[in-house]
């Protein structure tokens, strides 16, 4: 595997080395990698020639700081399981790489419409901007054929999605299914931070995605969502939202109809770390 850490050597050697952009599977992660990021390297590594990872800690994403300064690195493990689920090409910057200009510095704003005001975006404000812009600007270096990105983050697929249309870039986006640990809980980086009685707290949260799944045939959803986020909150989670909404658009619905079925999400702290989930109703 070979790392670039500066942006313009990386894209000479794309340039130069005259890569067919079609040839090219890009996985983006924040590192502290997980089987989550590496089973979207092994799906990239199947559909490509040439499959590039990054790792970024991107700090315009963030609008906690000290969610920043606590987010896991563990650089050096993750070079090891790149290389061994075969990936080609590693870019790994710095802040002053990536922002030369500081970090508020020419930032173009992105018009994602209802998506940066609703669920994530309404309890982290700027965050997607922050997801755009460093999504943008990794496109933009390394020209993939195929974006390669996890269920988990829902709506960052979508905001992702919507960035790439209508900037134009050739570039697809393929969303591959949330891993999960054995017993249900998404793989995440940030759940390292938590102790094990809430860890072992954690599981809860897929067991309400998949009794939002047995029981939201019939009836009124509003009603559903408050028996959820009753059980959650009496568990001791915080819970920010759970909702049920278009899996296409992320619009909320109040009853089911014979549409493609929609998304359940949500996102809950424990302590001080916060989780999120989703899951796609039968
Ligand atoms: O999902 C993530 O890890 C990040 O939001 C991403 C897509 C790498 C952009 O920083």
């Amino acid at each position: 595997m070979i790392i670039f850490k500066h942006p313009k050597d990386l894209r000479s050697y794309i340039q130069n080395g005259a890569i067919d952009p079609n040839s090219i599977g890009f996985v983006p992660t924040m590192g502290a990698l997980h089987n989550g990021h590496i089973s979207l390297i092994q799906t990239a590594r199947v559909e490509n020639p040439l499959v590039v990872a990054s790792i970024f800690v991107n700090p315009t994403q963030f609008t906690d700081q000290s969610d920043f300064d606590k987010y896991p690195s563990t650089v050096e493990a993750d070079i090891l399981k790149l290389e061994k689920a075969g990936c080609d090409i590693l870019f790994l910057p710095s802040v002053a790489d990536i922002y030369p200009n500081g970090l508020t510095a020419n930032l173009q704003q992105y018009n994602l419409g209802h998506l940066d005001t609703i669920l994530e975006g309404k309890y982290r404000p700027g965050h997607f901007q922050g997801v755009c812009q460093i999504v943008h600007l990794l496109l933009d270096i390394i020209s993939p054929g195929k974006l390669y990105l996890g269920q988990k983050d829902y709506q960052q697929c979508l905001v992702i999605k919507k960035m790439i249309s209508f900037l134009n870039l050739d570039t697809s986006v393929i969303i591959c299914p949330t891993q999960r640990e054995s017993d249900g809980l998404a793989m995440s980086s940030r759940n390292v931070r938590l102790s094990p009685i809430e860890r072992e707290k954690a599981t809860f949260l897929f067991k309400m995605l998949n009794y939002i799944n047995e029981n939201s045939k019939a009836g009124d959803l509003e009603k559903l969502l408050q028996i959820v986020q009753k059980q959650l909150t009496e568990k001791g989670f915080r819970v920010e939202y759970v909702a049920i909404a278009s899996q296409l658009t992320l619009e909320t619905i109040q009853f089911r109809d014979n549409q493609l079925p929609p998304v359940a999400l949500v996102a809950v702290y424990i302590n001080q770390v916060r989780l999120i989930d989703n899951l796609i109703l039968n």
